[in-house]
């Protein structure tokens, strides 16, 4: 029996985040460079994508490069950067087939012009479709994001056109990357790492983790959906207690 049977349609979470790591051990175990693990990588994306898209779920992000990523070796990020403009091309197909918009969220004026110029295209062209919104993270870091805010909240308050004690966490999340996106219910991080490496902080206060020694190159939709499934099986709490929950849930009920 596939996962997918056991997935409860009516409890799909809205956004998914996804750490996509292990595509250098998955290269390295074989003998490879590190790059083929990538664009090995692009196979599980599209297998993702695709299980995301046909699930009904509105928003995936995914973490395609880090701005830590900057000091890997030049080779590795120029490979990276090509791979990212080939994909974007090659998956335009993808998008279209399956209805899903392009968004990217992270520090893009680092990227290289082309990857960047075709980057916007990809964006503009899938803009009409409605599906899912597949958010590619790119040159993104969380605390890069966060002292942006910050900075953006000290001139306002500096300029006179903010209060210091106006500033909440719903307008803090507001001047965020992800602003038009709702927090991930669901974080998952592949290759056996239990960490966030700087992904998404303030975002996945609240989100369910979840850690498989899966490497990314060997994801499929069957991963995704088992992840889906436990997912469902977690008791989401927001800090209240699990009687609290019930409470809640019996009341929706009657
Ligand atoms: C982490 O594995 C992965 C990356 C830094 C890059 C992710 C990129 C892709 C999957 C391909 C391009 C994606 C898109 C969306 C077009 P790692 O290199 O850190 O692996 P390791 O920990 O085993 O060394």
């Amino acid at each position: 029996m596939s996962f997918k049977d056991k997935i409860i349609k009516d409890r799909i979470p809205a956004h998914v985040a996804i750490i996509m790591d292990g595509n250098g051990r998955w290269a390295k175990k074989r003998g490879f460079l590190r790059t083929l693990g990538h664009e090995k990588g692009v196979d599980a994306v599209r297998e993702t994508v695709e299980a995301a898209a046909a699930l009904g779920i509105s928003f995936i992000t995914l973490y395609a490069f880090s701005t830590e990523n900057w000091n890997r070796p030049r080779y590795e990020i120029n490979a990276l950067m090509k791979l990212l403009v080939t994909s974007v091309n090659k998956e335009r197909k993808t998008f279209m087939d399956n209805n899903i918009r392009l968004l990217a969220i992270g520090d893009l004026k680092n990227l290289p012009a082309r990857s960047q110029g075709e980057l916007k295209k990809a964006i503009e062209d899938t803009s009409g479709n409605t599906g899912l919104r597949l958010v590619l993270a790119l040159s993104y870091s969380s605390r890069w994001e966060i002292v942006e805010a910050a900075r953006s909240l000290a001139r306002q308050v500096s300029a006179g056109t903010l209060k210091a004690d106006e500033i909440n966490a719903d307008s803090f999340s507001g001047l965020l990357t992800t602003a038009e996106i709702p927090d991930p219910e669901l974080l998952i991080r592949t290759s056996g790492e239990c960490r966030v490496s700087n992904f998404l902080l303030w975002q996945i206060a609240y989100s369910e983790l979840y850690f498989t020694p899966t490497l990314w190159p060997d994801f499929t939709k069957e991963d995704f959906y088992k992840a889906i499934v436990d997912y469902q099986g977690r008791e989401r709490r927001f800090g209240l207690t699990s009687e609290q929950i019930k409470q809640t849930k019996n009341r929706h009920f009657n």
